[in-house]
């Protein structure tokens, strides 16, 4: 991502950036990536555009009522079970921000505008960059914690002939269990992150 955004960049405002970025991305096969162009001015200058978005999904911003998508979403965006809270992961960033804007406008045709009056409460008070940048880092979130958890699952059934040596039988009673913890343990906090 980085080489393609580089030579636009810097002639181009944040909003000009994050749309061709948004565009790249959506040309690209297979999962998003979030926009990591250094955000110039403003109230988040210095930060990389997705991380405007990552802090507010998160942790919200306490002061102005926001809450952390996250809360609801979920840390790796894939939502709740159930129909309530969807998943919001590695959607196209332009079509996320779409609805962010809609949910801000606060209008629908709706006939039961219950879950949508939610999505507005929370979207009322972004500004068009956070938005924006709330849309990059969700196209950017992936359910990474699978995939740990997928790297570090034991290896399917065993070869007839195993290839290692066998450890001591009580080196396997004492060490087979804590390493077992420790890959769980591991695979949790990854999430989201
Ligand atoms: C209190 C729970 C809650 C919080 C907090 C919350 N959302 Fe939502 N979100 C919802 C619900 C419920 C819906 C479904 C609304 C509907 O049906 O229109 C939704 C829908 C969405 C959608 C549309 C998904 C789609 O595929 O159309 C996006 C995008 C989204 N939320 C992003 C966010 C972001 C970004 C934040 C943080 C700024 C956030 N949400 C915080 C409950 C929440």
């Amino acid at each position: 991502m980085s080489a393609v955004m580089k030579p636009f960049a810097d002639a181009l405002s944040a909003q000009d950036a994050r749309d061709i970025g948004a565009y790249y991305a959506t040309q690209e096969a297979g999962a998003g990536v979030a926009d990591d162009t250094l955000v110039a001015e403003g109230p988040y200058e210095g930060l990389k555009f997705y991380e405007v978005g990552q802090k507010l999904f998160r942790s919200g911003d306490a002061e102005r009522g926001i809450p952390a998508c996250m809360a609801c979403h979920g840390p790796d965006g894939t939502g709740n079970p159930g129909p309530a809270y969807p998943h919001v992961a590695g959607q196209p960033s332009q079509y996320s921000q779409r609805r962010l804007e809609e949910y801000r406008a606060g209008e629908t045709g709706y006939t039961d505008p219950r879950l949508f009056n939610i999505m507005a409460t929370v979207a009322s008070e972004l500004t068009d960059q956070e938005i924006g940048a709330l849309a990059s880092y969700m196209e950017g979130l992936h359910p990474r914690a699978n995939d740990y958890a997928a790297a570090d699952a034991p290896p399917a059934p065993a070869p007839a002939t195993p290839a290692a040596p066998v450890p001591p039988a009580d080196a396997v009673e004492e060490g087979q269990p804590a390493t077992d913890l420790e890959a769980d343990a591991e695979a949790g906090p990854v999430t989201g992150s």
